[in-house]
């Protein structure tokens, strides 16, 4: 069973990108908690594999109980799917059927207030996925200039009050809990009668700072291009405009044809086409899976196959 409540995102979607066959090979590069992956395996009974990576140990373990009725055909490593060109090699796959990331945290990341993800819960301000990350999201509050903090904020959280919100962190800090930065957040940034919680945007900026969430994205997509098959399907869901951006435009960039390039891209360089996207506009979720999972409500799906 999943651990949350809820199907995965998008997750009939996924299965009917991949179309996952018999004895194929396939990689979950964000197991979470197995969903997707138990999917993938059921769909590829009775012999179908499958590498399932996360940097969470928690969310490992979850998984390896999801997946046990397929535990001879699973191979599962806590790593970033950053690794994930090494990972292949080590297992000796030259390429794969199809590749799922599914970006960003999970439900049980969330929901486990001691790991400091959400600014309903007090705990200490963590926002770590996993060892990989250097530092917590203390360690940046803390540690940054004004200046730097107001950038991140700006940037990674496309918060408008990033400027006022950096001053007071600066002038408030040492900050140690979700709390702390809540309330610091709430006296300079006040609701707006929109719906999003004011501390929205600064704990997503935050929690992309922290693990280097796109930095990792822009690192993984080649490498999982470069691992299909071809006719092999990579699909990536995101769960805001940043990482989507990233991988909207990598899988144009990798689905032109640049060997005869337009005299102002002359300067490019020149290759064939390596993909083709499978939808021109990302799939995004029903409104009755929104409805029964608002977490959902941002996801968007791209699927690229190689070609
Ligand atoms: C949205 S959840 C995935 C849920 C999963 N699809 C399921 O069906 O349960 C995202 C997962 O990706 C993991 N993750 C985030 N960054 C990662 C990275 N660089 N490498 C591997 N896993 C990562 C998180 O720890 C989290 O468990």
């Amino acid at each position: 069973m999943n651990d949350s409540p809820h199907q995965p995102v998008l997750y009939k979607e996924i299965i009917h990108a991949l179309q996952p066959r018999t004895g194929g090979r396939y990689v979950d590069g964000t197991l979470g908690a197995g969903g997707h992956a138990r999917g993938i395996l059921e769909a590829s009974a009775p012999d179908g594999q499958l590498l399932g990576l996360d940097v969470d140990l928690q969310a490992l373990e979850i998984a390896r109980k999801t997946l046990a009725p397929y535990e001879h055909r699973i191979h599962l490593a806590q790593t970033s799917y950053t690794t994930l060109a090494a990972q292949l090699k080590d297992l000796e796959w030259d390429s794969v059927d199809g590749i799922v990331l599914d970006l960003g945290a999970s439900s049980m990341q969330f929901d486990t207030p001691e790991r400091g993800f959400s600014f309903m819960q007090d705990a200490p301000l963590d926002m770590r996925f996993g060892p990989h990350a250097l530092q917590t999201a203390a360690d940046i509050v803390n540690s940054y200039s004004e200046r730097e903090l107001a950038d991140l904020i700006y940037e990674y959280g496309e918060e408008r009050d990033s400027r006022k919100i950096a001053r007071a962190i600066v002038n408030k800090r040492p900050l140690h809990t979700t709390r702390e930065l809540v309330a610091v957040i709430e006296a300079v940034s006040p609701r707006r009668g929109d719906r999003v919680h004011p501390a929205t945007r600064t704990f997503q900026a935050l929690r992309i700072a922290v693990n280097d969430e796109l930095a990792s994205v822009k690192a993984v997509l080649p490498q999982a291009v470069a691992g299909l098959r071809s006719g092999g399907r990579l699909a990536v869901i995101s769960f805001h405009s940043l990482e989507d951006r990233i991988v909207k435009e990598f899988f144009r960039s990798q689905s032109k044809d640049l060997v005869n390039p337009p005299y102002e891209r002359i300067y490019e360089e020149e290759r064939n086409a390596i993909i083709k996207e499978v939808n021109r506009k990302p799939i995004l979720p029903s409104e009755e899976e929104t409805e029964n999972n608002p977490r959902a409500r941002s996801a968007k799906l791209r699927i690229a196959e190689k070609i």
